[in-house]
């Protein structure tokens, strides 16, 4: 029997704890028997597992391979585990040196041609490695940036299986095509202007002095704000434009903020890190765990309170069960602070 493991993360929430994946090659019928509570997603890998593998060129173990995800006892969900599951394979079949591949914590889901995609919630992942002590990580090239906004810790950024085997043998990595960077698409014409902070512009706002003071005073208390007045006056508008004039987020806020945002797959392409206060608006009509957030223990979802952490939810003409719902996670019956009402 031969024996190799390495480690990834999985999350609770958004807290990410380490997983530690064992590989085991016996002899008996051939094939890949994966354990550890994993759910369906998760099990999937076998068959990523092995295309991935073949397609960077190595040879699949034709024996009886057995993948162990510890804590057993806790679920695990996604496809984040395919990295570390194809490495720890590889180093238990002897291609790879099993001393290398056991301390970097490895994250990523496999393509069948062996490319290393993007997944979700590898902030909040990195961070429950660095505060586990884990000295690199191992991510998919398109989650770098999230990755790297982590202190004290080595990121390597792979886009295939292959360039990830190459870096684990000490060898050159092979010539991958870069990721094309999607350009800043211009301003449609009409589209509203947005301040220095890209954030929408009071400025666009005409008249209505009362209700920017309202606007001011909130943003400058933290006050919860009710605006109410006749249709077409500006409510909406008004409203869209309180995250402009929110001060950024500081640094422990804009963590929480991306975390949530990472786990929910809702964090903006080119912004790894959210520093600005963000504005969540759930339809008028939303239940109750679109607004709390919902999911199991293996995955949760942020609902809109959650993915407003540390800026602004904006609940545009609600219905009962939705201002409700708000008030009663505020602590109160769904009294939303001062009334201003204005023409
Ligand atoms: N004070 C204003 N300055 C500039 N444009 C305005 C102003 N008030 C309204 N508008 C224009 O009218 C449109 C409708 O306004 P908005 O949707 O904010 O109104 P509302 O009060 O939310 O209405 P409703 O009660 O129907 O939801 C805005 O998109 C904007 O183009
Ligand atoms: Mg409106």
């Amino acid at each position: 029997m031969t024996l190799a493991r390495t480690r990834s993360t999985g999350l609770v929430g958004v807290r990410g704890y380490l997983v530690d994946v064992e590989a085991a090659i016996t002899s008996g019928t051939p094939g890949l028997h994966l354990v550890g509570l994993p759910d369906t997603a998760l099990s999937e890998a076998r068959d990523r597992v092995r295309a991935a593998i073949m397609h960077s060129g190595e040879e699949w173990p034709v024996r009886h391979v057995t993948v162990a995800l510890g804590p057993a006892g806790l679920p695990k969900s996604g496809a984040s585990f395919d990295v570390a599951i194809a490495v720890a394979i590889l180093a238990a079949a002897g291609v790879l040196p099993a001393s290398v591949c056991a301390e970097p914590v490895m994250i990523g889901e496999l393509g069948l041609d062996g490319g290393v995609r993007p997944v979700p919630g590898v902030l909040p992942a990195v961070l429950g490695a660095a505060e586990a002590g884990v000295r690199t990580v191992v991510v998919p090239r398109a989650n770098r940036p999230e990755a790297e906004l982590v202190p004290g810790i080595k990121v390597v950024a792979v886009g295939t299986l292959r360039a990830l085997l190459c870096e684990l043998r000490g060898e050159p990595p092979p010539l991958e095509p870069e990721p094309d960077d999607e350009p800043p698409r211009p301003p449609l014409p009409g589209e509203p202007s947005r301040g220095r902070r890209g954030a929408l512009d009071l400025a666009d706002v005409r008249g209505q002095a009362e209700a920017r003071r309202a606007l001011e005073i909130s943003a400058a208390g933290g006050h919860h704000l009710f605006l109410a007045g006749p249709p077409g006056c500006g409510k909406t508008m008004l409203a869209e434009r309180l995250p402009g004039l929110l001060p950024p987020l500081d640094r422990q806020t804009a963590l929480e903020a991306t975390a949530i945002h990472s786990v929910a797959g809702t964090l903006p392409p080119g912004q790894p890190l959210i520093d600005r206060a963000p504005f969540h608006a759930p339809h008028h009509s939303a239940s109750r765990s679109a607004i709390v957030g919902g999911g199991s223990g293996r995955r949760v979802r942020p609902g809109a309170v959650s993915l407003a952490h540390g800026g602004v939810l904006f609940v545009d003409d609600p219905r009962d069960q939705v201002l409700h719902t708000v008030g009663v996670l505020q602590g109160h019956r769904p009294r939303m602070g001062p009334v201003y009402r204005y023409a």
